[in-house]
């Protein structure tokens, strides 16, 4: 078993990281104007919706809804000061920079469309500032490392759910709430750009270092919502309301391996991640736990890693590299070669088990 490895990034990553941030900084998109929202607080009212809600999803399960995406926009700076520590104690100016100057102003305006949702279901304005006091002031305790390559890892996870949380809401609005639903899809479109920044950060430490991405696992293994933490009471029922709305699960694991495929930078690399997180779960193939599949996966080294990526690709049906034909460490005429990576990719593709790879959703 090979020694567990620090966190490390050679000279060269530092000017990447740091143009990155700055061409973050030139052209952040369009955020939210939390005044212009509370002009337009009329047009924010949710009353109409609960009478076209799915079935089975009842007005109380709404206010949950709404309640979990205020409570947890509302406590960014807990997480804003996970990200300052890390940036802090790794010497990534790059990051602090990131968080300071363009993700917490950002984050900040999050939680007002919900606020004003609630306010024209009844609540009073005392007790939501109450409940959000009272969330801000627990003690957060951060699920994963505090690095930049397992932080900004942590951004690519955590802002692609809370992405898909502000995305449901907008869907569930729609019908009877239409100005509501669009502010939902505002905040849905600013943790797109977020999920996309952090995972560009996290490629860059990779691609500089290929040992993060044992990092990079060991994080998505970790993770857990900052909701469930936080705000416990209703974040342990975000999957019971997802499958109530008929969320697409399929499509959130696809767009989970699509965004680690990117970050691992190759197929090659990503089969190795996928196999690692397989392994660590207790996946096994046949009889064999894949942890001592994997011993026989490192001797054959590239080809049996980039197939696995290719399985695991197909499997989330996400198009992948088309690899040119080529001959293998076996001896086989190319196209032969070809038709027996294919059979080999169909049966690992058969085998792995959805939850292995990305957890439970
Ligand atoms: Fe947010
Ligand atoms: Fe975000």
């Amino acid at each position: 078993m090979s020694a567990p490895v620090g966190f490390y990034l050679p000279p060269s990553a530092t000017p990447k990281l740091e143009r990155l941030v700055d061409s973050i900084e030139a052209n952040p998109g369009q955020l939210l104007d939390p005044a212009e929202l509370r002009e337009a607080c009329d047009r924010l009212d949710v009353r109409g919706v609960a009478e076209r809600l799915p079935d089975g999803l009842t007005s109380e399960d709404l206010v949950g809804i709404l309640k979990l995406a205020m409570l947890t926009e509302c406590a960014t700076d807990s997480y804003s000061a996970v990200f300052m520590d890390g940036a802090a104690r790794f010497d990534s100016p790059w990051l602090a920079r990131f968080n300071q100057r363009v993700w917490t102003p950002d984050e900040h305006t999050h939680y007002t469309p919900y606020k004003l949702m609630l306010l024209s279901l009844g609540y009073s304005e005392e007790q939501l500032d109450r409940e959000m006091r009272e969330v801000q002031g627990r003690q957060y305790e951060h699920c994963c490392g505090r690095n930049p390559a397992e932080l900004t890892t942590y951004g690519i996870i955590q802002e692609y759910l809370t992405d898909n949380w502000h995305g449901m809401i907008s869907h569930l609005l729609k019908p009877g709430a239409p100005y509501a639903a669009k502010c939902s899809a505002m905040v849905k479109r600013r943790e797109t750009l977020h999920t996309t920044w952090y995972r560009e950060m996290t490629a860059i430490q990779v691609e500089e270092n290929p040992e993060m991405l044992g990092m990079v696992a060991d994080t998505i293994q970790s993770f857990q919502m900052p909701g469930t933490r936080l705000v416990p009471e209703l974040g342990g029922r975000s999957l019971e309301w997802m499958s109530k709305t008929n969320v697409d699960f399929a499509r959130i694991a696809r767009d989970f391996v699509r965004n680690f495929q990117q970050v691992a930078g190759n197929v090659k690399r990503a089969g190795q991640m996928f196999v690692d997180l397989a392994a660590r779960r207790g996946m096994r193939v046949g009889p064999v736990p894949l942890s001592a599949a994997r011993n026989v996966l490192d001797k054959i080294g590239g080809p049996g890693y980039g197939l696995i990526g290719e399985a695991v690709l197909d499997k989330f049906g996400i198009p992948r590299p088309t690899s040119a034909s080529q001959t293998g460490p076996i001896s086989l005429p190319p196209r032969m070669y070809e038709a027996f990576r294919s059979r080999i990719r169909g049966m690992v593709a058969q085998r792995v088990a959805v939850n292995s790879i990305i957890g439970e959703v």
